[in-house]
């Protein structure tokens, strides 16, 4: 008979066993479920709620159970539905009376709201593990590459010189702020939703606080109704690994676009791209391409389980036992892409020569051409077109700025002098951009070591 089956008469049919069941997919919070209880019986114990016998017996019952489902000897069952009433059968097959005790005071909607949320509690920091070795990565790769000039784009035209670091440092940035959304969402989620019962509380002379604490919380739930019905937690945590994926899918994007002939920036190792069954001279990124494609998989979990809330009366609904799947399924592309993205990029060959040469094409330095003739006086709209017109020049010439002679440009304005030359050259162009958060060596330093002490801070 079913734990709950008192007021039915007959079995359940075997179709909805199957249907209602969640097992399959819940039985990966065994360790929550078990240590949830382990607080659960110890609270009771405290609170004169059950015997101290009852306790120790609850307590030693199940840690053989968490010893025999480690070492592969429980095998679950459908009929038992769940995580929960897996573990509480077991229970009560072993130790009998006392397993029987465990429940009182609590239903499986706290419970279940309890296991779920330490489980997202628990991946967080295995993710900011992640995506701090990532940032790591990232900075050592920048540090190499401070004086690579590369061309920076918009609209995916040459646009300005910028330095491959700037680029990579760029990515480190939303990195960042992944790291501190998820902490962020870690922080708000930390409470404790035990004892919030069925949904209305209970009776019984409970203590929450002292559940909460021992199950490393900053306190419980305030109302019981929201917390049994909560999966906020969830859903931040989705959006910030969508977040995230989305800001390594615009990377894989130009790992991709980088690796191509058409700009050969980057070589990826041997080990970290693929080849073709029929094309013997294919090198593929096919790592890169799976992120930007596994990126639209968690956007979908994301919608998955907003869309299963959003028309939720409370309290809790069956509807919630849809939460896991897509909430799993995040967690672990995520916890896949992180390494073998940063294995990618930490062992990537970059070719500086083949960045420069696209850097000499595509006028990247006509802005600096108009900056030079705006510092000798000329108002920059002016020095913005006359700039517009030898470039005009060049193109039907096939020449770059710096190819035209001085005669040339003094056409355009007698303001040039020889030293257009030094302030065209890409070094200047990349190294005079000072600015704050700019390309030049100075500002990509700086940005780095921000990056490298922001680490720090969090591997002490
Ligand atoms: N397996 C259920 C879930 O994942 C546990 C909670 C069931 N509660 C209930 N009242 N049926 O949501």
């Amino acid at each position: 008979m079913k734990l709950w089956g008192g007021r039915f008469q007959k079995e359940t049919d075997n179709l909805v066993n199957d249907f209602n069941a969640s097992i399959q997919f819940d039985q990966r919070l065994y360790r929550e479920d078990i240590t949830g209880s382990m607080a659960h019986a110890r609270m009771l114990g405290e609170c004169g709620i059950i015997s101290r016998e009852d306790v120790q017996a609850i307590t030693q019952g199940l840690a053989g159970i968490l010893a025999d489902i480690e070492s592969g000897k429980v095998t679950f069952t459908a009929e038992n539905e769940d995580i929960h009433m897996n573990v509480e059968a077991l229970l009560t097959a072993r130790i009998g009376a006392a397993g029987k005790r465990l429940h009182t005071a609590r239903s499986r909607n706290d419970q279940v709201a309890l296991d779920f949320r330490m489980y997202v509690r628990e991946q967080i920091p295995v993710i900011l593990s992640q995506l701090l070795e990532l940032e790591r990565v990232l900075c050592s790769k920048a540090r190499q590459h401070q004086e690579t000039v590369m061309p920076g784009y918009t609209h995916l035209q040459r646009a300005q010189p910028i330095s491959f670091a700037q680029h990579l440092m760029a990515y480190a940035a939303q990195f960042r702020r992944d790291i501190t959304r998820l902490e962020d969402c870690k922080a708000r989620m930390n409470e404790c939703p035990l004892g919030c019962g069925a949904l209305a509380g209970t009776t019984y002379p409970i203590d929450r606080r002292m559940t909460a604490a021992a199950l490393g919380f900053d306190g419980p739930t305030s109302n019981s109704l929201d917390g049994v019905s909560d999966r906020d937690y969830a859903l931040e945590l989705m959006s910030g690994l969508s977040i995230l994926m989305m800001h390594l899918s615009r990377f894989s994007e130009e790992i991709i676009l980088w690796c191509s002939w058409e700009f050969k920036f980057i070589e990826l190792d041997d080990a970290y791209a693929t080849g073709s069954s029929i094309m013997p001279q294919k090198k593929n990124p096919d790592v890169a391409e799976l992120v930007r494609g596994k990126t639209g998989r968690v956007y979908g979990d994301l919608m998955s389980l907003l869309t299963v809330m959003k028309g939720l009366p409370l309290a809790y609904n069956k509807d919630m036992q849809e939460d896991k799947e897509p909430v799993f399924d995040a967690i672990d592309t995520v916890e896949m892409c992180l390494p073998v993205f940063a294995a990618m990029i930490d062992t990537m060959k970059v070719l500086p020569e083949n960045m420069r040469a696209a850097a000499g094409h595509g006028f990247i330095n006509a802005t600096d051409c108009a900056d030079y003739l705006t510092k000798k006086g000329m108002p920059f709209r002016d020095a913005y077109t006359a700039v517009g017109r030898l470039v005009a020049v060049c193109a039907g010439g096939g020449k770059t700025l710096e190819e035209l002679t001085l005669s040339q440009l003094r056409e355009v304005s007698a303001l040039f002098d020889e030293d257009v030359y030094e302030a065209l050259s890409l070094r200047t162009c990349m190294g005079q951009r000072k600015s704050f958060g700019g390309p030049a060596v100075s500002e990509t330093t700086r940005q780095i070591e921000d990056v490298e002490r922001f680490i720090k801070d969090r591997t002490k």
